[in-house]
């Protein structure tokens, strides 16, 4: 089956065609220079760019794969959750391409389509912050090419971890999941990016931590690790968020010595990672799973990536996390999952549907 997928529920235009488990192309445009200035994304003129940018981002999806229009067996976009009027450019461009080619359409829940991400590996699987992505003349980033193997597929807890969102998801089969818990306030990423937004540092913050924190003291200060000990797979991070701002505000000289700021970020970071780490192993051991897995834009911060492993290794779990450039959002997930599902006999969506920006995942 070859499937166009479309991905375009929060900051990142991105196509992806995928052809039996294989990703043939994978566009990703991101708006973040554009939100950067706003200190945030700024949902009117994310819809405004994904309008721009969707339809080349779509041609080169389908030229870097080869394939013609006519050779699409199906289509398929996100249908929530996300920005509304960022979520309906793709959703409705994707039910009109489908619509004009007499094609299956399939509308797919953002985080399903996480949970398939640490399922990908990539043609060449290289290690290495920034150098498993490449800039195409229009700006545009490629990813590696790769495939979906499930064939070594286990029951997991996925950690999904992003600027929106922290979910604890059961997966039990491939198409079978149940969530855990949630964030009841912002997500980690918002913590990443909220916490170095009262450091003064550009938006989004995250990478930038994990940056300066990789030269600093992880126990230079001591922050809270919100509902660490909570028997619950709940997360709160305002809480950390708040503590931080309160100490800035009584420790205001610590921003001007560059150490004094290395350490802040180590310290932040390591009261996350530590929260995200040791509640998604209890969820684990708790449901009796072997593996753990993870995905999601705050998933590229090495101290998390580095204590999972650790962690995992220690007490006997699988790891698979998703690589760099599969962690933040793309349409190449999408249309792994809407493969997997139309192939098992999934029903497709109905043309007339809507977008669902408030879709929860069961
Ligand atoms: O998945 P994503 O690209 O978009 C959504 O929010 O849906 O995630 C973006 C989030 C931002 O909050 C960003 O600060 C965070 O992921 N992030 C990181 C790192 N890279 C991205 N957080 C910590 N360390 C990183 N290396
Ligand atoms: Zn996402």
């Amino acid at each position: 089956m070859t499937l166009l997928a479309i991905e375009t529920s929060c900051d990142e235009t991105s196509a992806a065609v995928v052809r039996d488990g294989r990703i043939l192309s994978n566009v990703i445009s991101s708006q973040i220079k554009m939100h950067a200035e706003y200190g945030g994304v700024v949902p009117e003129l994310a819809a405004r760019e994904h309008l721009r940018n969707l339809i080349p981002v779509a041609r080169s999806a389908l030229q870097e794969a080869r394939v013609q229009p006519d050779q699409l067996d199906a289509v398929a976009a996100t249908q929530g959750p996300g920005l509304p009027t960022a979520l309906l450019v793709g959703f409705k461009a994707a039910q009109a391409v489908a619509f004009t080619l007499q094609k299956p359409f399939l509308g797919i829940h953002h985080h399903e389509a996480h949970l398939c991400s640490p399922w990908i590996r990539s043609a060449e699987h290289r290690l290495g912050p920034d150098d498993t992505e490449q800039t195409g003349r229009d700006g545009a980033r490629r990813s590696d090419l790769g495939s979906a193997d499930f064939s070594s597929f286990q029951p997991n807890v996925s950690l999904i971890v992003s600027g929106g969102h922290t979910l604890l998801v059961l997966v039990e089969s491939q198409l079978k999941h149940s969530v855990l818990g949630s964030t009841m306030d912002d997500a980690a990423g918002e913590c990443f990016d909220k916490t170095g937004k009262l450091m003064g540092l550009p938006y989004p913050a995250g990478p930038e931590i994990d940056r300066l924190a990789e030269q600093g003291n992880p126990r230079a200060f001591d922050f809270p690790r919100p509902l660490l000990n909570d028997a619950s797979d709940d997360f709160s991070f305002s809480g950390l968020k708040t503590s931080v701002r309160y100490f800035l505000r009584d420790h205001p000289d610590l921003l001007n010595d560059t150490q004094s700021v290395r350490n802040l970020c180590a310290s932040i970071q390591a009261a996350i990672v530590e929260v995200l780490v040791t509640k998604t192993l209890r969820a684990a051991k708790r449901n009796g799973v072997r593996c753990v897995t993870a995905s999601g834009g705050v998933t590229c911060n090495r101290a998390l990536r580095s204590e999972l492993a650790r962690t995992c290794d220690k007490k006997g779990f699988l790891l698979r996390l998703a690589e760099k450039n599969l962690c933040t959002d793309n349409a190449a997930m999408i249309g792994i999952l809407a493969e997997r599902k139309l192939l098992t006999g999934v029903k497709p969506t109905s043309l007339d549907q809507e977008i669902t920006p408030g879709w929860v995942l069961a």
